[in-house]
């Protein structure tokens, strides 16, 4: 399929996230034939550069990203043709002036792939400078603020000079196809949707585990911890669409009222439960990959007095009809065993064991894979073939996501970068969202210091702290580790 032609600005365009997601993103549908021949990118840096020099560096970062990149083919051809590049210092009102006229015939995008703290003056500029109309978006990655108060700092910016529906804002998860693949499980397969409730369920888990450490991060990660960086967004959104209840329609603001709904359900924590339901931990010394690895302290960039926190496990609550007395437990930290994102959904015991004397039977359970091996594999209880007894055993169904399909090619940004030139905003997060989920978020950050929750430990590659095991131990349940089979 042809998409419409546009013009994309990517503020911080010699930067790390151009070179290694955007511009590979926009050139593999280059590959495709699917990027109308006026279409345009326009690197903007701060650094003296010409054109061919940016020609240039784009096309390294290419070839670095694909095996086979060939400069002499014939997509490179097209696409080194529609680049374009700006010297711009953004601080600098004479470089605004010098931006030019913006193409009236089609979409604007305007992606910021700098650091959040410029957000406010290139919003504030694009204004001033006339270079917003009706035909223009805005994209801006995470993080969207540290707290409420600089969230709605950012995005009072960025309502500045563009309406809600011309703000794109970036959680990439949105963006992967197992994590899409949450809504298509649930909204259309018929089987799911009678049990997915209190009814039928017992608890459930999820888990985003990453084996690498801050990975020279330190600066940033130090300032941030793993409640902001992965909590607050991706976590978030994951519980959204499990929780959330059938939107109308897939392409539409309901998805995102539906998002809404579940965040604006989550029990905030209190003094009491904030002791018992949370975690927070930073990692020592161990073994990451096979090899040794060093202690979060350690890692350049990290001030030990900051006391940041590289794991979080959660006990949370979601206040509603379908919800009610359902557990959902969330986990994720650096320096974990694997890199494994999977929800697990546990459901209840069959009411009674008419199989008592001879076998237990183990709860069923739901996981979606996330990474790796993107997929579902439901456990089932089955006989064990044998004339004599009536032994059960649990097996699982199986599905495999890359049996089917070759997943893995297209990166998340491909997908989310599609759907802001077609003008799509339901894989984005809105307004309203990043002010519940900072809200919440904000309560625990500031019952963990009034309360003097403790910072635990934990060592580097394995499952996390203890306190972590106990959370669900207290409630006779226990993680679910990396649980392929
Ligand atoms: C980012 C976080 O948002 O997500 C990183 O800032 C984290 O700290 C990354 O490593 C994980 O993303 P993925 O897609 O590799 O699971």
């Amino acid at each position: 399929m042809s998409l419409n032609t546009f013009t994309i600005y990517l503020f911080g365009g010699t930067g790390d996230l151009s070179k290694r997601k955007l511009l590979p993103a926009i050139f593999r549908q280059e590959t495709l034939s699917s990027i109308d021949h006026e279409s345009q990118i326009i690197g903007i840096g701060s650094k003296d550069m010409q054109l061919d020099e940016y020609i240039s560096l784009v096309k390294e970062s290419l070839s670095n990203h694909f095996n086979g990149f060939d400069p002499s083919g014939e997509a490179w051809t097209r696409f080194s043709m529609r680049l374009g590049y700006k010297k711009l210092d953004i601080n600098s009102d004479s470089d605004w002036e010098k931006f030019g006229e913006i193409p009236q015939d089609r979409p604007i995008i305007y992606y910021l792939a700098t650091p959040p703290n410029l957000y406010k003056v290139i919003s504030k500029s694009l204004k001033f400078g006339n270079l917003i109309n009706n035909n223009s978006r805005i994209v801006v990655e995470k993080p969207i603020g540290s707290d409420l108060k600089t969230a709605n700092e950012i995005n009072n910016s960025l309502a500045d000079g563009f309406l809600e529906n011309q703000i794109y804002r970036i959680d990439h998860y949105l963006g992967k196809e197992a994590v899409q693949n949450l809504l298509a499980m649930r909204f259309a397969n018929t089987i799911f949707e009678q049990s997915w409730s209190n009814a039928a369920i017992d608890h459930i888990q999820i888990t985003v585990a990453e084996d690498l450490g801050v990975e020279g991060r330190g600066d940033y990660y130090d300032e941030t911890g793993a409640l902001r960086d992965m909590v607050q967004n991706h976590l978030l959104q994951i519980l959204c669409l499990i929780a959330m209840e059938p939107p109308v329609s897939i392409n539409s603001e309901s998805v995102r009222d539906e998002k809404l709904k579940v965040l604006k359900s989550l029990a905030p924590f209190n003094k009491d439960t904030i002791i018992t339901n949370s975690v927070r931990a930073q990692y020592i010394d161990g073994m990451s990959r096979g090899e040794a690895a060093c202690a979060y302290v350690d890692e350049s960039g990290v001030d030990s007095k900051n006391n940041t926190e590289t794991f979080v496990s959660l006990k949370a609550s979601i206040n509603n009809w379908r919800w009610s007395g359902v557990p959902f437990y969330l986990r994720t930290g650096k320096r974990m065993k694997s890199k494994s994102s999977e929800i697990v959904v546990r459901y209840k015991s069959v009411p009674h064991n008419i199989f008592s004397s001879e076998s237990s039977i183990e709860p069923n359970q739901l996981v979606l894979r996330i990474h790796p091996d993107e997929g579902i594999v439901l456990k089932l209880n089955t006989k064990e073939p044998d004339v004599t007894g009536f032994n059960l055993e649990e097996l699982p169904l199986d599905l495999n996501l890359h049996d089917y399909h070759e997943i893995g090619n297209q990166d998340c940004y491909e997908r989310l970068l599609l759907d802001v030139i077609k003008g799509n905003p339901a894989l984005f997060v809105r307004r309203d969202e990043i002010e519940a989920s900072w809200a919440w978020i904000d309560n625990i950050i500031n019952l963990w210091s009034s309360e003097n929750v403790p910072m635990e430990d934990y060592i580097s590659g394995g499952w996390g702290p203890s306190n972590s095991d106990l959370l669900l131990k207290r409630d006779y349940r226990s993680w679910k580790n990396g649980s392929k089979k």
